[in-house]
């Protein structure tokens, strides 16, 4: 039974206050979790409360989440079983009582809801990944490694806010890790050869001034291909396109020009035809639907098209798109809906449909490592968490290896076959 309920502010990748809980059952577990925070939000994200008092921390202090955890939060949820996830989720969405967390904030509530599922796996003696995934999960992701930062995650040129690694071809996730590694040493010593900044991004990767979009791609095809693999067959290549940073009243401005849905639509199948390209997140604005619709249509049999300022991980805009027929895979981000519950339910909600799902960090981040587990619990077989490279990104992919480890030869790298209908 969960006896108390504590918060603190702590500091996340980028400097930036955060919100971290602590959660003590009554058989003496004590498990904390700590929340992510997004640069390129999308509009529709649930609220992340800040206190606004610019006296502290230029106005981005949470002692108002934290005093909602204390005051509210945990006293609604003392005294109940930590294992009934979904009752205590549901008690933390009504204490709150608003359609998109502002109240109290999604900050405060995701931190107990998170903190909540450690302590009732720790209590149960199973790992996190076990507890929520069940005896059968056993599927260990793909690693998308963000390589080249760009956009709101980066003072250079670049429009396109990422620049994947997929590594498909390794036979376990250890070596897609270390394949994904040794690339990005390499792509550094590109870089500099060629006279560009090695200076990091927000995720970790590289933030070099490059002319073009297509220049960042050149750049890890040469990088993969002198580290002694093949792009395609062994890494493949993604973007997250983050569209919605350069969009405003029907005009994408992107690479010093103005462009129309349809042209950038006709941007990236180029792209598509030129590289081998497995995954395109956020291509268009976040509220364009239509123009979403031609692009899925286009290329939506060619590529893996994913929804995160769109769909931002609520079950309700994921069942829009896929009742319109708008990309074929979430992002998932815990933060963007802000209780774990929800977040398993639009995971279900994608697979049911057929859509993929890929589980993503954010670029604020902390030294917290659930969404790990969760992308196996879920056997969701993607996950983003930046490069490989700055601890609070490889703390996932670390805790990826433990979870490999621990489960031995039952483990299953998942590889080409987490993007089924793709080329790469
Ligand atoms: P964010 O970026 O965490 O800054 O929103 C990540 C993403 O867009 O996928
Ligand atoms: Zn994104």
């Amino acid at each position: 039974l969960i006896e108390a309920v504590g918060a603190r502010e702590i500091l996340d990748s980028r400097g930036n206050p955060t919100i971290e809980v602590e959660v003590l059952l009554d058989d003496g577990i004590v498990q904390r979790a700590a929340v992510p925070s997004g640069a390129s939000t999308g509009a529709f994200e649930a609220y992340e409360l800040r206190d606004g008092d610019k006296s502290r921390y230029g106005g981005k202090g949470v002692l108002k989440a934290v005093d909602a955890v204390i005051d509210e939060l945990g006293p609604a949820i003392e005294g109940i079983d930590a294992s009934d996830q979904r009752v205590i989720d549901e008690i933390l969405i009504e204490t709150d009582g608003t359609d998109n967390k502002s109240r109290v904030g999604a900050n405060a509530i995701l931190g107990v809801s998170l903190a909540v599922a450690k302590a009732a796996a720790d209590s149960a003696d199973l790992p996190l990944f076990r507890y929520l995934g069940g005896p059968n999960a056993h599927i260990l992701p793909v690693p998308l490694f963000n390589v080249i930062n760009g956009g709101s995650h980066a003072d250079n040129g670049i429009d396109c806010q990422e620049f994947f690694l997929a590594p498909i071809g390794a036979e376990t996730f250890s070596e897609a890790l270390r394949w994904g590694t040794e690339v990005y040493h390499v792509l550094k010593g590109e870089l500099k050869a060629a006279g560009f900044a090695t200076g990091l991004g927000d995720e970790g990767g590289f933030a070099p001034d490059l002319p073009s979009n297509r220049e960042g791609l050149d750049f890890l095809m040469r990088s993969i291909e002198k580290a002694g693999f093949t792009p395609g067959a062994d890494i493949a290549l993604g973007m997250d396109v983050a569209a919605t940073e350069f969009y405003d009243d029907g005009t994408y401005t992107f690479e010093g020009k103005p462009w129309t849905a349809d042209a950038l639509t006709d941007y990236y199948v180029d792209l598509v035809a030129s590289y081998p390209i497995v995954t395109i997140e956020d291509p268009l604005d976040e509220d364009s639907w239509d123009a979403w619709k031609a692009l899925t249509d286009k290329l939506g049999s060619k590529v893996q098209i994913v929804g995160d300022d769109l769909f931002v991980t609520n079950p309700e805009r994921l069942r829009k798109g896929i009742d319109l027929g708008v990309a074929n895979s979430l992002l998932v981000k815990v933060n963007q809906i802000g209780t774990l519950s929800e977040t398993l339910d639009a995971v279900d909600v994608a697979h049911r449909a057929g859509y993929t799902a890929m589980l993503s960090h954010r670029s604020g981040e902390t030294e917290d490592t659930t969404i790990a587990d969760l992308v196996v619990a879920t056997g969701s077989g993607q996950i983003k968490s930046g490069a490989p490279a700055r601890s609070e990104r490889v703390a996932k992919y670390n805790q990826l290896l433990r979870i490999e480890e621990e489960l031995g030869d039952a483990a299953e790298f998942i590889g080409r076959r987490a993007f089924p209908r793709f080329k790469g």
